[in-house]
This record gives C-alpha cells, sequence and structure tokens, in this order.
C-alpha cells in the first residue's frame, strides 16, 4: 500500500511519556485498551505508563503480567515504570531492567499510598542501585495553606479565588539533587511547573533531565472559574508567570520531555468538592493535537516538538531503535495536516470516563494518520485493523 502524504508533514512517532492508564484499577474511568486507543487516534505512537494503578506495579509478577496485557491489547507501542518503594529497594536494580521497563518511579514529597520513599537513606539505597535514569515525581511544593484556597469548590458555582505566589520550595527535588550530585546518578524531574523550580533546576544540567506537562504550558488559573473540579491536579495550573517560565524553559533548552500526565478520573470524583475533588486530567488524546497548535502560534518550532516528543523520550529514557540509541527507526510515523482547524469536541474522547478539559478549544494542526512499524494503525480519527502496539525496549543502561 502506497500512503499519498501530499501537503502533510511526516514526522517520526510521536511519544507521551507519563500517562496514567489505571489498568489494573477501574474500569468505567479508563483500561489499557481505551488508553491506548485514545493515544493512537491522538496522533501518538506510543506511551509510558506510570505504576499507581490498583494494585500498583512493584513487583516482576506484576511487569510480566503487564507486558502480555500490552501485547494482546495496546493500540500503540507502551512502556512501563516500575514503583520505587521501601520494600522492594532491594530489588530495584533487578527490576529496572526488566524488559520494557522505561525507569524507576519515585515519590519522595507529600504523596501517595506505598509508592513513597521517605527518608534519604532509602532514597541514596534507590538511586545507587540503578543503572537507569530514576524519575521522580517533583510536587513543585507551595506551602499548602497557600495552595488550597486557589480552587474553591461549590460545583457548578465555582468561585475563581486569587493564586497567591508565595515561597516555593520543591523540597522533595532539592533532596533529590543532592543525593544526584553524590552518587553520580542522574534524575528525571517529572511535571516541573514552577518559575523557580525550572530556575533551579537549569543549574542541575549535569544530573537533571526535565518534564513539563501540556497543560502547564496551555492553561492558566483562569481556568479554574470555567472549569472547577475539570481544572483540578497536581501539580496545579498556576498563573501566566509560570507559563510563561514554562515556555521560556522550552526555548532555552532546560525541558526534554513533554508529556500529558494522562489521569483519567469518574466525573463523580472531579465533582466532588474541595479538598476531595480529584486530581488529574485526561489528555493523552490531546497531547500532540495541542503542542502542534502551539507550533503554528509560533510558541515553539516543529523541530523542538520533535525533539520533546521523540528524541527528548528517546534520549532520556534510552528507547532502542533496532539496537540504537534513538526512536522512530522502526518505521513509526506521525503525519500531521499543519493547516486542518478543528474545535475539540468532549464527544471525541473514547476514556471512559468521557472528559476533557480542553473542550471548546481551537486547534490548528492536527494528526491524521499514525504509521506503526509500516503499517497504518490510524487515518482521519479512525483506528485500523486490530491493536498492534508492542511493549517499548530501553537500552540497558544510561549515562547522565
Ligand atoms: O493530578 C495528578 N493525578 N497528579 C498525580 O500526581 C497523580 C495523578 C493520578 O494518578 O491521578
Ligand atoms: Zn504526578
Ligand atoms: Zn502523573
Amino acid at each position: 500500500e502506497t500512503l499519498d502524504c501530499a501537503g502533510l508533514h511526516v514526522l517520526p512517532g510521536l511519544i507521551d511519556p507519563h500517562v496514567h492508564l489505571r489498568d489494573p484499577g477501574d474500569k468505567s474511568v479508563e483500561t489499557l485498551a481505551t488508553g491506548t486507543k485514545a493515544a493512537l487516534l491522538g496522533g501518538l505512537a506510543a506511551v509510558f505508563d506510570m505504576p499507581n494503578t490498583q494494585p500498583s506495579i512493584t513487583t516482576r509478577e506484576q511487569i510480566d503480567r503487564k507486558r502480555g496485557q500490552i501485547e494482546a491489547e495496546a493500540w500503540v507501542d507502551v512502556g512501563m515504570y516500575i514503583g520505587g518503594t521501601r520494600a522492594n529497594t532491594p530489588e530495584l536494580a533487578s527490576l529496572e531492567l526488566q524488559p520494557n521497563v522505561c525507569g524507576i518511579k519515585i515519590f519522595a514529597g507529600s504523596s501517595t499510598g506505598d509508592l513513597m520513599i521517605e527518608d534519604d537513606e532509602s532514597l541514596e539505597r534507590a538511586m545507587r542501585s540503578g543503572r537507569r535514569r530514576i524519575s521522580y515525581h517533583s510536587e513543585d511544593e507551595y506551602r499548602l495553606q497557600e495552595r488550597k484556597p486557589h480552587y474553591t469548590a461549590g460545583m457548578p458555582h465555582i468561585k475563581h479565588a486569587e493564586w497567591r505566589d508565595v515561597e516555593c520550595a520543591f523540597l522533595g527535588t532539592r533532596r533529590l539533587m543532592a543525593l544526584a550530585r553524590k552518587t553520580g546518578r542522574p534524575a528525571h524531574i517529572l511535571h516541573v511547573s514552577t518559575a523557580e523550580e525550572l530556575e533551579y533546576l537549569a543549574d542541575y544540567r549535569d544530573v537533571a533531565t526535565v518534564e513539563v506537562l501540556i497543560n502547564h504550558l496551555s492553561q492558566t488559573d483562569e481556568a479554574y472559574g470555567r472549569l472547577g473540579g475539570y481544572a483540578v491536579m497536581n501539580p496545579p495550573i498556576r498563573d501566566a508567570r509560570h507559563m510563561e517560565a514554562a515556555w521560556e524553559a522550552v526555548r532555552n533548552g532546560t525541558v526534554d520531555t513533554v508529556g500529558s500526565d494522562h489521569a483519567p478520573h469518574s466525573r463523580a470524583a472531579k465533582e466532588r468538592p474541595w479538598p476531595d475533588t480529584a486530581a488529574g486530567l485526561t489528555g493523552v488524546q490531546t497531547l500532540a493535537p495541542l503542542m502542534i497548535d502551539h507550533v503554528n502560534a509560533g510558541r515553539l518550532s516543529l523541530l523542538r516538538l520533535v525533539d520533546l516528543m521523540c528524541a527528548g523520550p528517546a534520549r532520556v529514557y534510552g528507547v532502542t531503535g533496532k539496537g540504537r540509541l534513538a526512536a522512530g527507526y522502526d518505521a513509526d510515523f506521525t503525519i500531521v495536516d499543519m493547516k486542518k482547524t478543528r474545535v475539540i469536541e468532549e464527544s471525541w474522547i473514547v476514556s471512559p470516563c468521557g472528559w476533557t478539559p480542553f473542550a471548546g478549544q481551537k486547534v490548528t494542526g492536527w494528526p491524521v494518520m499514525v504509521v506503526l512499524r509500516g503499517g497504518l494503525a490510524m487515518r482521519d480519527d479512525a483506528v485500523i485493523g486490530t491493536p498492534r502496539g508492542r511493549p517499548v525496549v530501553f537500552a540497558e543502561a544510561r549515562g547522565a
């Protein structure tokens, strides 16, 4: 079959390195099958899936089971994070080298459940044990009492409260960077969202790579008034000063990857009054269209987009394409109509939870085809054939 790509842009297959597919978990919210179908319809060739499922992914058996599920059900290629915990620290070195594991995900701030390493000793042990880059969950902590009032509950009438800039601490990142310099082990700092933390990390390029999220590049706290609970995520969207800093960091090279942090929740959970509103937004289906729109708006170049969404993840996580340290070598392509203008509709969302914080947003530029391993997998908003996603293969070791 020959593909007519006249007038279109052919990009290497784009990657979302930060998604929560929730499988195993609540099937009425998301599954591996629906989340990867959303990714494919959104123009992606691969996603890297987070370990905070129910139960969380922390053992070899769970990795093996998930690999089988990817082979059977995934519409795009899938890499998986393994959760670092105090309990599995001794095995992390061997766990992270299991095939298709993109890295260890570590939470060290004020975060959730068992996926948490609180003390420096365990954190250092986890860092020393591995060969891969640690993926660290930054929370960009502002003082908690100051963060609370910026979203005031009462659906459907959400009061817009002022976001107040106060001291930005990011204590977890500071701890991790000290340990990174001490151990010589690099870390990828996920979803950095404040001007202060981005500025801090620019001085740690020897040990740190950086992710920003599409939401922090696309929305400001103005959205709370419009979307209420459907704007609530962690780290939160912030005022325009921080969004400008994120764009500056994209342009000056401080940022290596951009993700969606696709984190579906039920409508009921999103509509619970603050502070019980579930944090997390869908995004895997809208990441590429929004980034392409940002290119058309002149916020970044198309080459920079390819770097952030393909070469960057390949570099940071060590994606191998036929044994080489690059993505796209096995004929994965995202084919884009740079001129197509559309308004994002909630009815398009294939994640069962069924909502997007970007409904009604007009974008110019749209991924119209995806090719996986040389075969057409998506064209004009329709998936083609059966799921043909594969587990992503990663290099064994990463340098700084
Ligand atoms: O908004 C978020 N949602 N932030 C996180 O850190 C976790 C995620 C989720 O899994 O819901
Ligand atoms: Zn997170
Ligand atoms: Zn996340």
